[in-house]
């Protein structure tokens, strides 16, 4: 379904095309929301400079042309050479009472991956990788709904030599007969218990260290005990990815380690081909475009001096993967901004190197940080980092207090469910609602609130308009073929933005700004909300009227579900 600037569009185009004689296709009509009228048409003033004419009188005919039928109720110019459009009611009501909501549109054929999410093993998520999830989740679910193939790549950290310590700690656990139930439920403390034996006991740090000598020669039984930890920790993500709603699954596990066999020869070509050498005992790239703070190429290690590869080596074969076996489109990484220098330079050598041709398009979706109320990075009053559940259960907790002191439920069992549902939506939407890059404050009084952009407000608008419905269902059976009526301003603009959906949720898709989604929803909320105060439903003055604003309501509540679907976001039944 087109907004009114995409069906007026094509219109514009040929009247350009007609007054100036040229092909409708080479111009840009440039038609944009107007506070003046319902759009409005830009491109006078640019055309009217390249083709020598005068930008009003250019305008006025272009009006002229445009008076007529279908979208357009109106049209007329403005000084200095705007046209100003206002939309046919008749148009629009029957727009809304066509449009549909549809789960998907059509496939386009390209291929997405999205590296999302991609926390450690053994360690707490914490709201960075809370943020990079949620994004990289709503982004997965937009480009599945604008019919991209998506292919999800969690590029856990499963790999590297605190595994001896790690592996060591937990046969000592394990042998012991210990639950080793920590690694799922505070991954922390597992990891500094073993940093603690690994600092204290030397026999301990000995074991451990040739634990990493065997887990890389690949040594059966120690890849054995590394497969067990690693399911340890992959059931403690399991636990975040079940509790947010995130659509991850063990499939879309494609960790550090999955490279392994492929990194020796890695460099070893990168070398021969010249696009690597030594230096300082370590095997470095030096892409092209990049230097350091001395002015000097910038060096990417690719290979320690010690022999073991790093985060660089692994990240070049995931984008050698995802463009040589994956044939993806577009490789999407969603990680935290500070690694922009990282991917870039990788991406470069992968260029270099042939194995990124110019039809995998490689986007670092960059992902600002989470701040506490002190404005610094988030952290707990002790100055540890904060624990994931702890979070999510202190949100869960404040929706819960909102919640009971507003409003009464049938059972505790729905209230729980409620608080459950709009604490993670708030948490997530608190993530989604600015720009991926911004960095924002965690306050949680903020993000439960019923009022401005949250989760809880449009998940209120929603459950509004379903008790709304359900009232005045109740007392009348549905028309079959209800008619919309679009006689108040409210119910225009209501309309108006109803037909945008579509367009704001590919733009938000195509940009990888899932912001503008939010900002959509909520502007479309707004907007039902000063309907619902202008319009009554019920005691609406005719059975037609009444109808016309149930299909008005039903036609909102679609999109808004809809919308905090793409989002990843639940609307709970009660509220
Ligand atoms: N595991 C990393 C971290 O916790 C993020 C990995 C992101 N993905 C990648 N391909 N580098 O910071």
């Amino acid at each position: 379904m087109p907004s009114l600037s995409r069906a007026v569009e094509p219109l514009a185009q040929r009247a350009i095309s007609r007054i100036l004689d040229v092909p409708a296709d080479s111009v840009d009509p440039v038609v944009r929301d107007s506070p003046f009228a319902d759009v409005q048409l830009n491109a006078a003033l640019a055309l009217a400079r390249a083709h020598g004419r005068n930008p009003f009188e250019l305008a006025e005919l272009i009006a002229a042309e445009l008076s007529d039928g279908g979208p357009i109720a109106e049209a007329y110019a403005s000084r200095p050479g705007y046209v100003n459009i206002v939309a046919s009611d008749a148009w629009l009501a029957g727009q809304v009472e066509a449009m549909e909501v549809p789960e998907t549109l059509a496939p386009t054929g390209r291929h997405v991956v999205i590296d999302y999410s991609s926390p450690n093993v053994a360690k707490e998520m914490h709201v960075g990788h809370l943020r990079t999830t949620v994004v990289g989740d709503a982004l997965a679910r937009m480009r599945e709904w604008r019919g991209d193939r998506v292919t999800r790549q969690n590029h856990i950290g499963d790999w590297g030599t605190p595994f001896g310590m790690l592996i060591e700690h937990y046969l000592e656990l394990t042998s012991a007969g210990e639950e080793v139930d920590q690694l799922t439920t505070a991954p922390n403390e597992f990891y500094q218990a073993a940093r603690a034996r690994f600092d204290s006991d030397p026999d301990f740090a000995a074991r451990a260290r040739s634990r990493v000598v065997a887990l890389q020669a690949g040594e059966p039984e120690t890849i054995e005990h590394w497969t067990r930890l690693t399911a340890e920790s992959k059931k403690y993500f399991t636990r975040v990815y079940r509790t947010l709603g995130i659509s991850l699954t063990d499939d879309d596990l494609a960790g550090e380690s999955s490279y392994n066999a492929e990194l020796a020869d890695l460099c070893d070509e990168l070398e021969r081909r010249g696009l690597a050498r030594m230096s300082e005992g370590a095997l470095c790239a030096f892409p092209a475009g990049f230097t350091g703070r001395d002015g000097q190429p910038a060096a990417l290690i690719i290979r320690k001096s010690d022999g073991g590869y790093g985060y660089a080596t692994t990240d070049l074969a995931t984008i050698r993967h995802r463009a040589q076996t994956l044939h993806a489109d577009l490789a999407i990484y969603v990680i935290g901004s500070p690694q922009a220098m990282h991917l870039e330079m990788v991406w470069q050598v992968a260029r270099e190197a042939g194995w990124l041709p110019p039809t995998t398009e490689p986007v670092h979706v960059k992902i600002g940080n989470v701040l506490g109320a002190d404005n610094k990075m988030l952290r707990t009053r002790s100055g540890d980092s904060v624990k994931l559940f702890d979070l999510l259960d202190a949100t869960v907790e404040r929706a819960r207090t909102v919640l009971s002191e507003t409003r009464a439920f049938d059972s505790p069992e729905d209230l729980d469910r409620a608080a459950r549902i709009i604490g993670i939506g708030a948490v997530k939407y608190a993530d989604l609602s600015v720009g991926h890059e911004t960095e924002y404050v965690f306050d949680l009084d903020r993000m439960v609130a019923q009022t401005g952009n949250t989760a809880p407000y449009l998940q209120y608008a929603v459950r509004r308009i379903r008790s709304l419905v359900e009232r005045v269902r109740a007392g009348a059976p549905a028309a079959a073929d209800a008619r919309v009526t679009l006689g108040l301003p409210e119910e225009r603009a209501l309309a108006l933005a109803l037909l945008s959906f579509e367009d704001a949720a590919l733009t938000a898709a195509d940009k990888l700004e899932p912001h503008r989604l939010c900002a959509y929803l909520f502007d479309l909320a707004q907007r039902f909300s000063s309907f619902y105060d202008a319009a009554p439903v019920g005691g609406a003055a005719s059975a037609e009227l009444r109808e016309s604003r149930l299909l008005l309501c039903e036609q909102t509540e679609r999109v808004l579900v809809r919308g905090l679907t793409l989002l990843g976001i639940d609307t709970p039944s009660q509220m």
